[in-house]
């Protein structure tokens, strides 16, 4: 199984819809698909449909409780793809977990099992804190929403200061896979300016794909649906297949065999 962290210390950029989107996408394309819901907000889980009465085995339970991950997977309405639902317990995981000697090895210890999946997304909170850092402790690599504003760059570069350290404690094969570029409006030029100059400062390292800004993706959750199934054919939806094509172009080949 792959693993990768979606990460930005930043709230509001996209990492839930990005999560939800491109996990339907990674399904729908045959992929057999985990999606961890990381932050106590527990939006990826609501946005998924998964009521709180289906949550009786979650993320907190496999990070303070060292759960089985099999225990905490439950199925979405998606074929092919499987959750692990956050509740707000979790909001209590990074005090609780302080004094724990392997505390940043916790998820990466619950996915060494074999779960029968190929592919698994993890939706960080906003912070770096010790959630984060499980998810990055865990991931073989990086997916990280910007969102073209004014202070994208900054952000992003205290971002990539925890990868560092993340690399040289305790993962030190933790890639990025790429920087994608969210609520894009090209009628505003602030953005335009900003993605221009993110793409010259990181290059190939930025999806071509860019997610624009659209009212489908952000309607769709209040249904307990992925945008990609909401309306499949929205700009936003479309430019998530984009997307999870290009994230597969990017994955190491023997991974690609799914
Ligand atoms: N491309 C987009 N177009 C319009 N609204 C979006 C888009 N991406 C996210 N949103 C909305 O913006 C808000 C924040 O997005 P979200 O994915 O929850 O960010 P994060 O997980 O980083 O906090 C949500 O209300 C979401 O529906
Ligand atoms: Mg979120």
């Amino acid at each position: 199984m792959i693993t990768i962290a979606i990460a930005n210390q930043k709230g509001g950029v996209g990492k839930t819809t990005t999560a939800i989107n491109i996990a339907t996408a990674m399904a729908a394309t045959g992929w057999k698909t985990l999606l961890i819901d990381l932050d106590p907000q527990g939006n990826a889980s609501t946005g998924m449909g998964i009521g709180s009465e289906d949550r009786e085995y979650s993320s907190y339970d496999l990070l303070v409780d060292e759960a089985e991950l099999c225990t905490c997977i439950s199925p979405t309405n998606i074929p092919g793809l499987d959750i692990v639902p956050a509740t707000v317990d979790l909001s209590g995981a990074e005090v609780e977990l302080v004094s724990v000697e392997d505390r940043t090895a916790r998820l990466s210890s619950a996915l060494a099992v074999h779960s029968g999946h190929d592919i698994c997304f993890i939706d960080c909170p906003p912070s770096l804190g010790l959630l984060t850092l499980n998810a990055l402790g865990a991931a073989d690599t990086l997916m990280v929403p910007l969102q073209c504003e004014f202070f994208a760059l900054e952000g992003l570069s205290q971002l990539l200061k925890t990868v560092e350290q993340v690399q040289q404690r305790f993962n030190p094969d933790l890639g990025i896979v790429g920087v994608v570029l969210t609520m894009f409006d090209r009628r505003n030029r602030l953005t335009d300016q900003v993605a221009d100059d993110v793409r010259e400062v990181l290059g190939n390292l930025v999806f071509e794909a860019v997610i624009p800004r659209n009212v489908r993706l952000s309607e769709a959750p209040s249904h307990g649906l992925p945008a990609l199934v909401y309306d499949h054919s929205c700009a936003g939806s479309r430019a998530y297949i984009a997307l999870a094509r290009e994230l597969i172009g990017r994955l190491p080949e023997k991974r690609k065999a799914a």
